[in-house]
């Protein structure tokens, strides 16, 4: 019986525990909440000492086990109703040594697997939807079966799509853009150098975007580069009797310079008919 007592403290010591560090931040719902908990543990002290660990550690694991079941199902399903499908149907052109459209499909051996390489499951769905897979003159498997195996595919990516949810993977250190750079040095200088002329063109991701961390790295070429880009916007530098401006092109020479402060008193550079 004294076991039996402490173990009831101990549970509800640490219900109490986790709700207090989880109300903390909500007041206005804790007395409520309090109360439906203190209700709790009187029912907990009713139960017999098997029936209470029985339904404690239920309580306590099962946050744990609650994403368990869709996976244990998926998994069985795909054992069970896919992979059957697809040897019936796909494996004779999608798998050996030459795979059609280089797409074996009986490489995928498990539900990982698939996850893994989901880019292709997707055109897999795409095809089978538009009942383009397999090809013409073979005739459709049976619109049920083929169904089970579209549903599936999409309660995977559900899955997945929900697992993933707010998370925006890592993110990445990178360098600015060639065209983020030469409006950052505009900015900067008021001038339009587009210090990137000389840059190799950035690079695309898979996706086609080219300015992702995946892509914009820095080589030591490229560090040699940027060197001179700022060495570039330096030589367009122009000292004025209050400071320095940026002048759009190279003043090095004197007569650069010369035809820039020029152009800064005339900067009409052909004639206006006046009224
Ligand atoms: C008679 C041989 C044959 C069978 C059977 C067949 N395929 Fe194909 N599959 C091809 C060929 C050839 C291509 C490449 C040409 C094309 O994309 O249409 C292809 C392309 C694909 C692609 C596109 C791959 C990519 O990277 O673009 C997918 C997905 C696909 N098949 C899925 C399936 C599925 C699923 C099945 C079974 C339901 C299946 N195929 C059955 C011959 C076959």
């Amino acid at each position: 019986m004294k076991v039996h007592n402490a173990f009831f403290r101990l549970v509800s010591c640490a219900i109490r525990f986790l709700d207090c560090a989880h109300l903390a931040h909500r007041p206005g719902r804790m007395y409520r909440e309090t109360h439906a908990l203190n209700r709790l543990v009187r029912v907990i002290r009713h139960l017999s000492l098997p029936a209470a660990l029985a339904f404690a550690s239920a309580l306590l694991l099962a946050p744990l086990f609650a994403a368990e079941p869709a996976k244990a199902v998926m998994e069985r399903d795909f054992t069970q109703t896919v992979k059957p499908f697809i040897d019936q149907y796909c494996a004779s052109c999608h798998s050996g040594k030459t795979p059609a459209a280089q797409l074996d499909l009986k490489a995928y051996t498990t539900l990982a697997s698939v996850v893994d390489d989901f880019g292709h499951w997707n055109l897999l769905l795409e095809r089978m939807e538009r009942q383009e897979m397999p090809p013409k003159p073979i005739p459709q498997p049976p619109a049920e079966r083929r169904q089970k195996v579209i549903e599936w595919v999409k309660a995977v990516r559900a899955h997945e799509l929900r697992k993933n949810v707010g998370d925006p993977g890592p993110v990445l250190a990178h360098r600015l853009s060639n065209s983020e750079y030469n409006y950052t040095i505009r900015d900067l200088t008021g001038a339009d150098i587009r210090p990137t002329r000389e840059f190799p063109v950035d690079p695309a991701n898979q996706a086609g975007f080219d300015n992702t961390g995946e892509t914009l790295g820095m080589s030591p070429a490229l560090f040699n580069k940027y060197l001179a880009a700022a060495r570039d916007v330096a030589d367009h530098l122009a000292l004025t009797p209050d400071g320095f401006i940026f002048a759009p092109g190279p003043v090095l020479s004197g007569p650069d310079r010369d035809q820039f402060a020029i152009k800064r008193i005339s900067p009409v550079k052909f004639p206006v008919e006046r009224e």
